[in-house]
Parts: structure tokens; sequence; C-alpha cells
């Protein structure tokens, strides 16, 4: 059992809920998607949370350096997060990759709320996702419609033929069986994420085989060009 209290992940629930639904210049389709998910969080925050135990992975190592920075951006949820990031159920969804030995310990997901979370819903997923720094999450897809909040961390967002560097604020929507990916350079990134639809099936990767990888630009090229178009739902 965890020593953190319920009313600690009930705080953390409750700035992860407000923090994504925080109004901004949404565009038309992201707040559409802001007030399904909204709508579908609203059963699930009366219930008290089953807490699981720690799942003690090893992504919880940029918690520190997230948290630091997570405090300059979003201060409140800074707060809310601190005394319960270490304790998240963090995991790893997929199967090892031979072509990236090791990333299974340099990015993790912690789902606060969903089908097998500590708040229960079979409409909605609500969480973060954890990456290290200079680790590149491959080209996926599922069939759940993903938004998500950036908290902390500038790293470059791939949806389909389109890529751009994303600061702490940015909202990426990716349709259902869009193809995505991320990658970041020297900080770790923490977003906050919502899957919709169908969130029983899984992500699954995909292959450069079969022609689904994402374009990546350099660093410089992205920044200094500032030719990378914007993220939208279109991929
Ligand atoms: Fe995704």
């Amino acid at each position: 059992m965890s020593s953190q209290s319920v009313n600690e992940w009930r705080i953390l629930r409750d700035a992860l809920v407000s923090s994504f639904a925080s109004n901004g210049s949404e565009s038309s389709d992201v707040a559409a998607e802001i007030a399904l998910v909204t709508r579908y969080l609203e059963p699930t925050l009366q219930v008290p949370p089953i807490i699981p135990v720690s799942s003690g992975h090893g992504v919880t190592r940029y918690l520190d350096e997230v948290l630091a920075s997570t405090e300059t951006f979003a201060p409140a949820f800074a707060k809310a997060l601190k005394p319960v990031a270490a304790a998240l159920p963090w995991r790893y969804g997929y199967l090892p990759r031979d072509d990236a030995p090791g990333l299974e310990s340099e990015m993790a997901w912690a789902e606060l709320i969903g089908p097998v979370a500590p708040w229960r819903s079979d409409d909605v997923c609500l969480g973060l996702t954890l990456i290290g720094r200079n680790s590149f999450y491959p080209a996926h897809r599922h069939p759940a419609v993903e938004l998500y909040t950036v908290v902390s961390g500038t790293a470059e967002w791939s949806l389909g033929n389109n890529a751009a560097w994303r600061p702490p604020g940015s909202r990426i929507l990716h349709l259902s069986e869009a193809v995505h990916a991320m990658r970041t350079g020297d900080e770790p990134l923490l977003a906050i994420y919502s899957w919709t639809g169908d969130v029983i099936s899984p992500s699954r990767y995909i292959s450069e085989a079969a022609g689904g990888a994402p374009v990546f630009h350099s660093p410089e090229e992205s920044l200094l060009g500032n030719s990378s178009p914007v993220l939208s739902s279109t991929g």
C-alpha cells in the first residue's frame, strides 16, 4: 500500500483535470475533445480511488528535473504532483524492440483515470507521459483519440509528415489511428494525455518498412528555420 494519502491522490487528480481543461486559445477540434473528456470524467470524480502499489519504474529518475521545470511553468500542478509523483503507477506497455534497447526504462505512463487506473472508467483515460532526455518514442498508432497537454519540456512531436518542437502549454491532438511519434532533446518531457473512443485497444508500433515512419527535422532546422508546420488533428 502506498504511503501517500488518498487526499494527496485526489489533489493530484483534481490538478490534472483542471490543467487539462484550462482554457487557452484552443482550436475548435481541441476544444471539442476537451469538452468530451470533461463530460466523461464527471462520473469518476465522486468515487474513492483504488491506490496501486508503486511500480518502481526507472523513469522516475527524471522526476526531480521534471518537477523543478514544472514549478516554473505550472507551479500549482507541480505542488500537487510532488508528493505522489514517485508512487504513481508508471509503466511501459510495449514489447521490447531490438532496434531500441533500453527504451522501456526511458519512458512510461502513469494513468490516474482509465480501465485499470486508480479511478475506473471505460470511457476515458487521463494520465501523465514521462520521457527521458535524448529519447525517441517511435512511430505508433492506436484507435483512441488522444489529446496531449505539454506540462514540462520542449520536445519534437511528429504527426504524419509534419513535425514541430512544442513548448509547455502546447496541445497536440491525435485522431484515431493517426501515426505519431515524439523525440526529446536535452530535457525530459512531461505531458498530460487523454484518450477517448476505443480506450481498451492498445497502442502499436509502426515499422519503417511498413512506410509509417513520421518525419523529424534537426532541432536547428525546426527552431531557426521556423518552417515546421504546427501539428493539427488532420493527420
Ligand atoms: Fe499516442
